[in-house]
């Protein structure tokens, strides 16, 4: 009998435990005014805590970190893509959206009977130093998840990734959970806020890497069946997006021939950055880089597209610099200034992948800065000027450029 007790109170205790434990992949993103709305979302199902019955979300207490009282939020369910099981979904994506919120402030959260997580909107002025980091290309290693949480580490805002998020190639689930749970537990700033991810996209969130030809919009996006399942709310329509933080910084995200042709976002890019003159602080994103440093100038069609349609745009515009990614080491160029000004193009994605060398000639030509190595780009705004810092996975300063201020 007395061992019975002993094993009920056991059992008892593990299932309070896993009660009680925070979803291994919670996520926060944002799908809209990153200064008013934030957006959580874990998944459900095997391993990952029980699927919320049907037609029953689960629940979410929250409130200003200085209010007294808790609010209540209801959160909403959907499939997991799962291809692998034909349309069988094994896990469930749950999600709960803020509107509405004030700019630069704590919140608290709870899922259910969960410990209580933090997050903080984006300010809609600088008034302090506002952080973030980039990078992008990352895999499931020890180095990957050192490298988030190196990143986390320096109390940034959000962390914004230029694709190539887990290398599952939109086919492989059990991969990308590994990923967000690889994410999830790094993302932490050093007071245990829980870091926004701001997603591009790379060749392998989708089947086959790149765009069909004649394939439509709704024809390749279900070819990146996680990437639009997670970040379908920010990516609504056929063009990048353009994600700005108050009046003092946009992040313009384009896609470098994955889900749309590179050609038909090179207008947007123009009507885009003309309508941010004014903004202090423009950064382009996208992951195959216009210079890169393992593969030549003429590898794929791809690299020699967003050189040839996109540069010229943006030596003409006020942007402040372009982060790529995909090669796989640190290499910074100044681009040749053909269409204007010379521009920093800080690459080529490593966040926790084996690191290439350098031996691209032409851009070697164009080259300021080059490290065999994994790195995160810290990039510090402030009222009078920007720094942006590579840090290697030591925390080893690998290159660092300062910014005037450049715009009124
Ligand atoms: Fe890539």
């Amino acid at each position: 009998m007395k061992r019975f007790f002993v094993i009920f109170g056991f059992l008892l205790l593990c299932n309070l435990a896993q009660a009680g434990e925070v979803p291994k992949t919670l996520i926060l993103t944002w799908e809209g005014d990153p200064c008013t709305t934030m957006t959580a979302q874990w998944l459900r199902g095997p391993g990952l805590g029980d699927r919320p019955e049907k037609g029953k979300g689960e629940v979410v207490k929250w409130k200003e970190v200085l209010a007294s009282d808790w609010k209540m939020l209801k959160t909403s369910s959907s499939d997991f893509p799962d291809p692998e099981k034909m349309g069988l979904a094994r896990w469930h994506l749950v999600r709960s959206r803020w509107n509405n919120l004030k700019p630069g402030t704590e919140y608290l959260f709870q899922i259910e009977d969960t410990p209580v997580q933090k997050f903080r909107t984006a300010p809609n002025r600088i008034e302090q130093p506002v952080v973030f980091v980039e990078g992008g290309d990352v895999d499931v290693l020890k180095s990957s998840a050192q490298m988030i949480k190196l990143g986390a580490q320096q109390d940034p805002l959000f962390m914004s990734v230029g694709g190539d998020l887990s290398y599952a190639d939109g086919h492989d689930v059990t991969r990308e959970i590994q990923f967000w749970e690889q994410w999830s537990k790094a993302a932490r700033a050093p007071d245990g806020r829980v870091v926004p991810f701001v997603a591009g996209i790379g060749n392998h969130e989708v089947k086959g890497g790149y765009v069909q030809e004649g394939a439509t919009f709704e024809q390749m996006r279900e070819r990146a069946p996680f990437f639009y399942s997670l970040f379908g709310g920010l990516y609504q329509k056929a063009e990048p997006v353009a994600l700005d933080f108050g009046d003092y910084l946009s992040l313009l995200l384009m896609d470098s021939g994955h889900i749309l042709p590179i050609s038909s976002q090179t207008e947007w890019l123009k009507i885009n950055l003309e309508k941010r003159k004014s903004v202090p602080w423009v950064f382009a994103s996208w992951h195959v880089p216009a210079f890169p440093s393992f593969r030549t100038w003429k590898h794929q069609k791809e690299i020699v597209e967003v050189r040839e349609k996109w540069v010229p745009v943006l030596e003409g515009s006020t942007v402040t610099a372009v982060f790529n990614h995909h090669d796989h080491n640190l290499q910074r160029v100044e681009s040749e200034g053909k269409g204007g000004r010379k521009i920093p193009f800080f690459g080529n994605g490593a966040l926790g992948v084996e690191p290439r060398p350098q031996q691209c000639p032409e851009s070697q030509k164009l080259s300021k800065a080059f490290s065999q190595s994994d790195y995160v780009n810290v990039v510090q705004l402030r009222a009078d000027g920007a720094t942006i810092r590579s840090l290697g996975p030591k925390g080893e300063e690998l290159d660092r450029v300062e910014f005037p201020k450049n715009a009124d």
